[in-house]
């Protein structure tokens, strides 16, 4: 099969070559100078930054060989509505992100036979990441446990991978592969993680706000550190006791993160309050109304829906659909239009 790469970008031009490997004729050259002319490829790979006007005129040059050419696979840095209509505009096929796996770049370009071993491959990548994040999660926990540093720059990496994966594959498989291999507490960061990661995208947040999303996630639970598993994964009802030592683990993460560099006070914050309610029932500090900042509002209700549907082994898994109506019921609680705003990653994403 003979595939063409353009590029506006030398290092996306063989960073998608390198992609594309030897399993197809590759030819590919830069769009300042498009030559492609009288050439039968059968896929043309655009790697370009749609926001550059050069980018798009070079490519109105060659809409007539584009359109000859039976798949036209366009590769965008941001997948936004608007570039995205653009691309179509543009004489796109198909239009994927350019951090795209190498898999799924294949199984577009190569058709029918690589995308079942894409899909097997696809769900293999899936596991990895969320393996990555857990042991990320664990040595997090371990760090804090014993009252080193945590590291944030990997913390921030680690949601972003999460936000990239749940971008590209939907929340339900991310949601499949975390309760299918992970347990208790990891089990639990895992999915608050994805869910917020899908919570944010549908309202369509910018890249820094989503960066903040993945790390509040990623950090909000990091004062079960100190408690017991036996507690924390107990099956079943918490006696007082026991419930109130996990109730110390907002105030226990702050205090663990406060003098850490690079926690921000808006992340600070997220741990803290994540258990506070707007009728000021929730703990620990008694919070009510605007006291709670929109991120930690996102949050708190992520972790409900993400502790209602986890997996555990002596009881059913509860459907989306009955957690989504226990977050309806809970309208003294949570902010309402933002819970029917979650309506859509609850039960369609
Ligand atoms: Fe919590
Ligand atoms: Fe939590």
């Amino acid at each position: 099969m003979q595939v063409h790469v353009l590029s506006d970008s030398i290092v996306k031009l063989s960073h998608v070559r390198g992609m594309l490997g030897d399993s197809c004729e590759v030819t590919a050259e830069l769009l300042n100078n498009p030559k492609m002319r009288n050439q039968h490829y059968e896929a043309v790979i655009a790697a370009i930054d749609i926001r550059r006007p050069e980018s798009i005129v070079a490519l109105k040059e060659i809409s007539d060989d584009l359109a000859c050419v039976p798949k036209r696979v366009f590769l965008l840095d941001q997948r936004s509505r608007l570039a995205m209509v653009q691309s179509y505009a543009l004489g796109a096929t198909t239009v994927l992100a350019t951090h795209v796996s190498r898999s799924r770049l294949l199984a577009e370009v190569l058709g029918p036979e690589a995308r079942k071993s894409e899909s097997s491959e696809h769900a293999a990548e899936g596991i990895r990441i969320a393996a990555a994040a857990a042991e990320y999660i664990a040595a997090m926990f371990n760090a804090a446990m014993r009252g080193h540093p945590i590291d944030v720059k990997a913390a921030t990496d680690v949601g972003c991978s999460i936000v990239d994966r749940v971008a590209e594959d939907g929340l339900t498989a991310w949601l499949d592969t975390v309760r299918d291999h992970h347990e208790g507490t990891y089990q639990h960061c895992l999915l608050v993680a994805g869910i917020t990661a899908d919570f944010g995208l549908s309202l369509k947040f910018g890249a820094q706000d989503m960066e903040r999303l993945g790390l509040a996630a990623m950090l909000h639970d990091i004062g079960k550190a100190n408690i017991p598993l036996s507690v924390l994964d107990k099956p079943g009802r918490l006696n007082d006791e026991e419930r109130k030592l996990i109730e110390t683990h907002p105030v226990t993460g702050f205090d663990a993160l406060d003098t850490n560099a690079g926690v921000s006070r808006d992340i600070l914050d997220v741990v803290r309050h994540h258990h506070e309610y707007l009728d000021g029932s929730g703990y620990p500090d008694g919070l009510c109304g605007k006291s709670i900042s929109d991120l930690t509002r996102i949050v708190t209700i992520s972790d409900i829906f993400a502790a209602l549907i986890e997996r555990r082994s002596y009881k059913p898994t509860m459907s989306r659909e009955k957690a989504f109506g226990i977050l309806r019921s809970m309208d003294s609680k949570l902010e309402m239009p933002l819970v029917s705003a979650f309506g859509k990653v609850a039960l369609s994403r």
